[in-house]
């Protein structure tokens, strides 16, 4: 079992926890583990936070060679933490880690250090109702290389950063524009695993959207620029009816956890739930448009511009299927309702 060293105490962190927004705070510990290609990762340990020493050379610095996870840890009012399908992000990593050429930790390895890194990083986890730990795992490329191959050797990292509402909406709705021009992906490509340099590809039409007084970026298809596949950082849904639609999985969008949970929640709840392709048109005439993900969990659309068009959903505030199934995907996630799915972990 780990140490914790004399000037670190497990109680509550100092600091503002009632205005977290989703912006990086350093914590206590990160967790590293290293191996060199060709072998599997065996040991990893945890090691005081900070800076990383990297060669210039690094594959993940010159050739994007890398890849990040997201998921979250819950502090509950009887004092366990808990956490969310972690497995699936150990599963989704090791998917992405194939296509990416690099070797990846096993889903054990990679649960047994999320959770010595939440543990480690204990007093970082906001209380009940404020917020939550963001668990941030990244595998990169860190060996030196310049002819452009696979790196020699891979580091898998964890850190930590107590997070609040990822957009700055909060629970209200955000605003999006249909991107026209810009794609996120392309058929064949990487934009079904969650590689760094799909993130790095969307900061041109995010930032445009940002100035013109938009919260975010909905890409379509690149073949057809018909279908809809992701925002920059979510998944989205379509409401009509009884009947929610999201983007079938199809190697250009990110396979999402939220996006696979709240699915089966909606199924349980009653809602006929369509995984295929998704035309603008039905977008601009739904009922009721939401984006999932890890950090953004369930953001409600207010509006969506397309090709200079501007369509609204519902008033202001946030649709009722939105709102039903944000309470029901945040109950469980904070241990508030019973886990028929098995979908938690408690870590203490
Ligand atoms: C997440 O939701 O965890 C992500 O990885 C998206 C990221 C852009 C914050």
């Amino acid at each position: 079992m780990f140490n914790f060293g004399s000037d670190v105490k497990p109680e509550l962190a100092d600091i503002d926890w009632d205005n977290l927004g989703f912006g990086f705070m350093p914590t206590d510990y990160m967790y590293i583990m290293k191996c060199s290609q060709g072998e599997n990762f065996s040991k990893g340990e945890l090691q005081r936070f900070g800076n990383i020493e990297l060669s210039p050379s690094a594959g993940i610095l010159n050739y994007g060679q890398g890849l990040f996870e997201g998921l979250k840890a819950y502090r509950k009012y009887d004092g366990n933490i808990l956490l969310f399908r972690p497995e699936e992000n150990a599963f989704r990593l090791r998917m992405g880690a194939e296509r990416m050429c690099m070797p990846s930790p096993t889903v054990e390895q990679f649960v047994e250090a999320v959770k010595e890194t939440v543990l480690a990083n204990e007093r970082w986890i906001p209380p009940p109702g404020k917020g939550s730990l963001y668990i941030r795992p990244l595998l990169m490329g860190s060996g030196a290389v310049l002819g452009l191959a696979p790196a020699p050797e891979y580091t898998f990292l964890i850190y930590v950063s107590p997070v609040g509402n990822y957009f700055k909406e909060g629970l209200a709705p955000i605003h999006l524009i249909v991107e026209t021009e810009m794609h996120r992906a392309t058929p064949g490509g990487t934009g079904g695993v969650k590689t760094i340099g799909n993130y790095a590809a969307v900061l041109k039409a995010q930032s445009a959207a940002k100035a013109k007084g938009f919260s975010d970026v909905l890409y379509l298809d690149s073949a057809q620029k018909r279908y809809l596949e992701e925002v920059s950082s979510c998944n989205v849904f379509v409401v009509k009816g009884n009947v929610i639609s999201t983007p079938a999985i199809k190697g250009t969008i990110l396979p999402g956890i939220t996006r696979k949970s709240i699915i089966d929640v909606a199924i349980s709840q009653g809602y006929q739930v369509e995984e295929r392709l998704v035309t603008v048109e039905e977008l601009l005439d739904a009922d009721e448009v939401f984006c999932t993900g890890t950090a953004v969990v369930i953001s409600p659309v207010g509006s969506i511009t397309y090709l200079g068009k501007r369509v609204t959903y519902g008033s202001t505030g946030v649709g009722l299927v939105s709102q039903q199934l944000y309470s029901a995907l945040t109950s469980l996630q904070m241990g508030l309702t019973e886990d028929k799915m098995d979908w938690i972990v408690v870590l203490k």
